[in-house]
């Protein structure tokens, strides 16, 4: 297979974690005989400073020509004083990039096999056998893209505003992934909301509804608002398999599972759209720990395998990858963000080491069993 992906390398600790994912790439692509071109684009704080634009028009051109998007995390302190807002790498470039290709979609898988539940900082009795849940979050509505506006009232009194708004067809295009998910897994959708206060969330449960009704009678679905949601992630995780929810609860919820898996750096994600897609990890950019060869490259290689099963329909390779990615971790290699939390017998090492390990690992596999995906093509 021949396809060409635009690489965002993104700011921070993106360079070193991208670096190890196309490493882990261009192995798959020597041994299943795939054909893989990347193609550099300057994107968020780095597009910023190379070309005056988060998502220079170069850049645009790159992921438009692209089959598909591979996107590290972007931001730094340093790009948070630009005072245009919409020159800054999120809202210029994340959100842009979002809104150009309509990813309204965006898959978060949050997976811990039993094996390496003690990444974990919750209790082994809390967390059950495993962690294995779908976060399922819309990704182009509500307060992110509604109507923001900062001014002075009348009598000189400074305000600000940020509107959440949600139409038919958005919650509806959400919700029909979800539901694929979940009857897929066979499992009840989990969808979260806020209905005992926001106009936002009385429509989108009224919608979930009627879709749950019309086109998945067989799916079982469970209201739940959002701040119990939060309490009960905590204190029993397991109970969740697919989660569906509005922009802002999915950024939210995101990183309190990044919580319960021990390091944001356990969080791929995949952003789909009806043409286009592109993958990243769900934290951002470190820039602390930037530079320093200690980031957890995972996010970023499961962003990869992601892509390669969604995007190109390569379970095989996908599955591969994910094989490699815990076979190591199992084995007790971890960066040290995973160090602390572990009880196993620990190796630290290196994002470097931590992608050669993939990759050997991928090379020296000769035979690939053939068994059920976790992780499906959903569009
Ligand atoms: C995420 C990030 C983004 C978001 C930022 C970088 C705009 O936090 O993907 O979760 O808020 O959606
Ligand atoms: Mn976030």
């Amino acid at each position: 297979m021949k396809k060409t992906i635009a690489v965002l390398e993104g700011d921070g600790i993106g360079p070193e974690i991208m670096a190890e994912t196309i490493k882990v790439l261009n192995t798959i692509q020597n041994k299943y005989g795939h054909e893989f071109e990347f193609i550099f684009g300057d994107f968020g704080g780095m597009g910023y400073d190379k070309q005056g634009s988060p998502f220079p028009e170069s850049t645009k051109e790159i992921c438009d020509t692209s089959d598909t998007i591979l996107k590290g995390p972007i931001g730094s302190p340093k790009y948070d004083s630009i005072p245009d807002l919409n020159l800054r790498p999120e809202r210029g470039g994340v959100l842009a990039l979002r809104k150009r290709y309509n990813t309204f979609a965006n898959l978060r898988p949050v997976r811990l096999p039993k094996e390496l539940l003690s990444f974990s900082p919750l209790k082994q009795s809390v967390l059950g056998k495993e962690i294995d849940l779908m976060i399922v979050r819309e990704l182009i509505g509500g307060i992110y893209f509604g109507k923001k506006e900062q001014g002075q009232k009348e009598n000189g009194e400074r305000f600000a505003l940020d509107t959440m708004e949600y139409t038919e067809t958005q919650v509806k295009q959400i919700a029909r992934i979800a539901f694929q998910e979940a009857r897929k897994q066979k499992t009840v959708l989990h969808n979260i909301h806020k209905s005992n206060v926001l106009e936002c969330s009385i429509f989108w449960n009224e919608i979930v509804n009627e879709i749950q009704e019309k086109e998945f009678p067989d799916v079982q679905v469970g209201h739940m608002l959002v701040d119990n949601v939060a309490f009960q992630l905590v204190v029993n995780p397991s109970q969740f398999k697919v989660m569906l929810m509005e922009n802002m609860m999915g950024d939210i919820l995101s990183d309190q599972c990044g919580g319960i898996l021990g390091s944001l750096g356990l969080m791929p994600s995949a952003c789909i759209g009806p043409k286009k897609a592109y993958y990243e990890p769900a934290h951002g950019s470190a820039p602390a720990i930037a530079g320093k060869n200690i980031a957890n490259p995972y996010s970023m290689i499961g962003s990869a395998a992601l892509m390669l099963e969604y995007s190109f329909g390569l379970k095989t390779e996908a599955e591969e990858i994910w094989n490699a990615l815990f076979q190591i971790m199992h084995a007790g290699y971890q960066t040290p963000d995973l160090i602390h939390n572990s009880n196993e017998k620990q190796k630290q090492i290196s994002t470097n080491e931590f992608g050669t390990m993939i990759q050997k690992t991928i090379e020296e596999k000769k035979e690939t069993q053939n068994k059920e995906m976790e992780y499906r093509v959903l569009l």
